[in-house]
């Protein structure tokens, strides 16, 4: 791990970065590469084939889910802004914290709602995300916005660095955009539990859970008409192409997006719309594709409330509240750490 102060980052130190804003870098280019060519190889030699959904927020992926969240198909931001909007001074009176850190925090849009709810007595914010990219705009537009925000930003790997969330103070942890769907039930566990490993009495986290609906609006949320989020998913191909000697040929993958009624999630799958050859030469791997063959790249599991409570006491949470917005179609949790573990 490095400590920078991101002034003496390139790409912030153009912008509007102060010396209230620090990043922590545990997860730099090279490791970020070593990891992709671990899990690549493994992804696309399992059957059936399949790519760990962190690797689509290279600069420009990170640029087309924020494309994505403006969509009249893609529901979630607006109905998890629209609950902010509505109990975030709620929120924020029942956590009573002073700092807040935020995994997944990407163009941390929906974070001014919880930094103006916590302002009197916020004394951090710490946006964490794999996306080194995204991470310095974010707090480049919070450190224009909000002069005298200390932010504490961490790049890393909620999978490996949730050890490396700074310490300090009593945290709200929060963890928006239903991002904790991309992970299965074992994933999850593991991660509600090393997630609380690392806290302390009266921290908390706040996650938002998009819940199971009619699966024609979910089928839609995720192949808008525009084709913003096909492109997202075919962004993958270039990341994989770019970072790992690549020559996958992106067009030639067709965008599906399909409900999974049993596991009651969406899944995002690229299909091969003719058979292939493909070679990553940093992975020394040529793969064979048959024409419809399909590489998931995302699931997005839907919720229903009892379960995210159940999942969340597994783990040593206590809920303390849930609120969802006028349509029900998405929840946010709050869940507390009273104990030590
Ligand atoms: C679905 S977006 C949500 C962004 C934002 N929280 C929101 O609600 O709009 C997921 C975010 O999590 C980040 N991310 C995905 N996998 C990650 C991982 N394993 N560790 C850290 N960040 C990750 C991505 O870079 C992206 O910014």
């Amino acid at each position: 791990m490095c400590t920078i102060p991101a002034k003496e980052q390139p790409v912030t130190a153009q912008k509007t970065t102060t010396d209230r804003t620090t990043i922590d870098v545990h997860l730099g280019p090279d490791d970020l590469r070593a990891a992709m060519r671990e899990e690549v190889h493994t992804g696309l030699t399992a059957s059936p084939r399949t790519l760990p959904p962190k690797y689509f927020y290279d600069a420009r992926g990170s640029e087309l889910f924020v494309e994505i969240t403006r969509l009249p198909e893609y529901y979630p931001t607006g109905a998890e802004a629209a609950i902010l909007r509505e109990r975030a001074d709620e929120i924020a009176q029942a956590a009573g914290a002073d700092v807040l850190v935020e995994l997944g925090s990407g163009a941390s849009e929906k974070t001014r709602l919880l930094l103006d709810a916590m302002a009197p007595g916020l004394r951090r914010y710490v946006p964490f995300d794999v996306s080194a990219d995204a991470l310095r705009e974010a707090m480049d537009a919070l450190a224009a916005e909000y002069p005298g925000l200390d932010q504490h930003g961490v790049v890393g790997d909620f999978d490996h660095h949730l050890g490396e969330i700074p310490t300090g103070g009593t945290r709200l942890v929060a963890f928006l955009g239903g991002t904790i769907g991309n992970l299965d039930p074992d994933e999850r566990h593991d991660f509600f539990t090393r997630l609380r490993g690392g806290l302390v009495a009266g921290d908390s986290l706040l996650l938002g859970a998009d819940l199971v609906k009619d699966p024609a609006r979910l089928v839609a949320a995720y192949d808008d008409a525009a084709g913003v989020t096909a492109e997202f998913n075919r962004n993958v191909l270039h990341v994989l192409d770019r970072e790992l000697g690549g020559d996958f040929d992106a067009d030639a993958f067709e965008h599906r997006a399909v409900w999974d009624a049993e596991h009651e999630r969406i899944e995002m799958r690229l299909r091969a719309t003719r058979p292939m050859r493909v070679h990553l030469t940093a992975l020394e791997l040529s793969l064979d594709f048959a024409e419809g063959e399909e590489i998931r790249t995302e699931i997005s599991t839907k919720f229903r409330m009892e379960g995210v409570m159940r999942e969340l006491r597994a783990a040593g949470f206590e809920p303390a509240g849930t609120w969802t917005d006028p349509d029900g179609d998405f929840a946010l949790c709050l869940a507390q750490v009273s104990m030590p573990r």
